[in-house]
C-alpha cells in the first residue's frame, strides 16, 4: 500500500485543495481524502513506519494524472536525419517519398533490424516517454506493410506489457501506412483485407486499425473499405486525415464514426463540426507541424466550436519525440490554448480513444482509477506545460509503483 500527500488537482473545475492525500492499494487510487486524516488512519501506535504502508511525503508538490499518449509510431528501425536537410533545400514530405525517403525507407531498414534490435530500441523509448509522465500510449505498426512484418511489430509491442515499470500500450494496426515498393493501391488493399487483416484479428493482436488517408497515400475508397472490414472484424477504428490537404478524410472519419480522426490540419471547419456531432475525437499532433516547419491549426477557432479533441506526440522517424508536455507547451505557449485544456487533451480526452488494458479508468484522479499519477517538481500544477525540455516530472507512480525521475 501506498500513501501520498500533496496537491491533487481536480482538472475538472480547476480547484486543486492543498493537503489532499492518495491512498493507492493494488495499483488503484482506492482513497483520496484529507491528509492528516490518512495520516491518522494509517499510522499505527504514533507511527507512519510500518511494514504495510508505504508514505511518500510529498511537501506540496502537484499531481496530475498519469499522461496518455493517444499517437505513436513507437517501433521502426533506421535513421532519416538526412531528409530535414533535404526539406530545407527545397524539397517536400511528398516528394521526398517518391524519391525512396520517407515511410519506405523506414520500412526498408525496419524490415533489416533484427527483433532484439528493434526491442531494445522500443524499450529506450518507452523509458524515454515515461520521464515526461507518459505512463500509457497508444502504438501503429506500419513501418512492415507485408504481413509478417507487421505480426513481428505487434509482437514485440505485446512484449513490452511482461514489464511493470514501462507505460502500458494500446495497440493499433496499420498496414495501411503506405502502399509497399512494387505493389499497387488496388493489389495491396486486396493483400490488406484478404491476408494482413485476417492474420492480425486471428492472433488477436491489435485493438484498433488505423489508416493513413491522405493525397498520395490512401484515397477515401479504399481507406472506407479497409476501416468497414476491420470494424467487421471487431477492431476499434481510427485515421489519419488531412495532414497535407483536405482530401475528404473527415467525412469519411464522420460517416464511420470512428474513434479518433488526427493531424486534421486541413480539415474544413463543418466537418470538424460533424466530427464532433458524429462522436469522433479530434487528435491534434503538434509535433508534426513543429518538426515541418507547417502552421499550427487555428486553436481558437476549434475551442470555439466546442470541438473535442486529444494531442498526441505521433513519434516517428520524422518527429523524434515523446515528450507530452513539449506538446501542451506548444499548445499554451504557441496556440493560446488554456492549460487545463491541454492537461484534458492529454489525460480525461485521451483516456477515451486509448483506454487501459485493464479496462478500468485512467486519465483522472479518481477513487477505483488506475494509480497512475505523475508528482511535478513544482507545486503549481501549470508547471506541467511550462518545461518544452527537460521534465517537469519529479516522480511518477505507475500501476501503483512509485517510480522517481
Ligand atoms: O503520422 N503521416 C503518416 N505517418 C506518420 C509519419 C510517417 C513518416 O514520415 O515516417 C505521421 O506523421
Ligand atoms: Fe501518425
Amino acid at each position: 500500500m501506498v500513501h501520498f500527500h500533496g496537491n491533487a488537482p481536480s482538472h475538472e473545475d480547476c480547484i486543486y485543495p492543498v493537503g489532499k492525500g492518495i491512498v493507492v492499494e493494488d495499483g488503484l487510487i482506492v482513497k483520496i481524502a484529507d491528509s492528516e486524516e490518512l495520516m491518522e488512519e494509517y499510522s499505527t501506535n504514533g507511527s507512519q513506519d510500518n511494514a504495510d504502508v508505504a508514505l511518500h511525503d510529498l511537501g506540496g508538490s502537484a499531481i496530475v494524472p498519469g499522461l496518455i499518449d493517444a499517437h505513436t509510431h513507437l517501433l521502426w528501425g533506421g535513421d532519416r536525419s538526412p531528409e530535414v536537410r533535404l526539406r530545407r533545400e527545397g524539397m517536400s514530405y511528398a516528394e521526398i517519398a517518391a524519391n525512396g525517403g520517407g515511410i519506405q525507407a523506414t520500412v526498408r531498414a525496419t524490415q533489416e533490424s533484427d527483433s532484439a534490435t528493434l526491442y531494445k530500441s522500443g524499450y529506450v523509448r518507452l523509458r524515454e516517454a515515461l520521464t515526461t509522465g507518459t505512463t500509457h500510449l497508444e502504438a501503429k505498426s506500419g513501418y512492415g506493410l507485408d504481413t509478417k512484418s507487421e505480426l513481428r511489430l505487434l509482437r514485440v509491442m505485446a512484449s513490452y506489457s511482461e514489464d511493470p515499470h514501462r507505460p502500458t500500450i494500446d495497440p493499433s494496426w496499420m498496414g495501411a501506412h503506405d502502399v509497399p515498393k512494387g505493389s499497387t493501391m488496388e493489389a495491396y488493399v486486396e493483400e490488406l483485407l484478404s491476408e494482413q487483416l485476417p492474420a492480425i484479428v486471428d492472433q488477436g493482436i491489435a485493438r484498433s486499425a488505423d489508416v493513413f488517408c491522405e493525397q498520395g497515400w490512401f484515397d477515401v475508397e479504399s481507406s472506407e473499405r479497409i476501416l468497414q472490414q476491420a470494424r467487421q472484424n471487431g477492431l476499434a477504428l481510427r485515421m489519419h486525415i488531412d495532414e497535407f490537404q483536405d482530401g475528404g478524410g473527415g467525412e469519411l472519419a464522420a460517416d464511420l464514426q470512428v474513434v479518433t480522426a488526427d493531424h486534421a490540419y486541413w480539415t474544413p471547419k463543418a466537418t470538424r463540426c460533424r466530427m464532433r456531432d458524429r462522436g469522433v475525437m479530434t487528435g491534434f499532433l503538434p509535433g508534426t507541424p513543429y518538426a515541418m516547419g507547417d502552421p499550427w491549426p487555428n486553436m481558437a477557432d476549434i475551442e470555439g466550436d466546442g470541438v473535442p479533441y486529444t494531442l498526441a506526440t505521433d513519434f516517428n522517424p520524422n518527429c523524434q519525440t515523446l515528450s507530452l508536455p513539449f506538446m501542451m507547451s506548444l499548445m499554451v505557449q504557441r496556440c493560446g490554448v488554456h492549460p487545463l485544456e491541454t492537461l484534458r487533451a492529454v489525460t480525461a480526452n485521451a483516456a477515451i480513444t486509448t483506454p487501459h488494458p485493464s479496462g478500468l479508468s485512467h486519465g483522472e484522479i479518481k477513487e477505483g482509477s488506475v494509480a497512475n499519477l505523475n508528482i511535478l517538481q513544482s507545486r503549481q500544477w501549470e508547471s506541467v506545460c511550462l518545461r518544452p525540455t527537460g521534465s517537469p516530472i519529479a516522480a511518477t507512480v505507475l500501476n501503483g509503483n512509485f517510480l522517481p525521475n
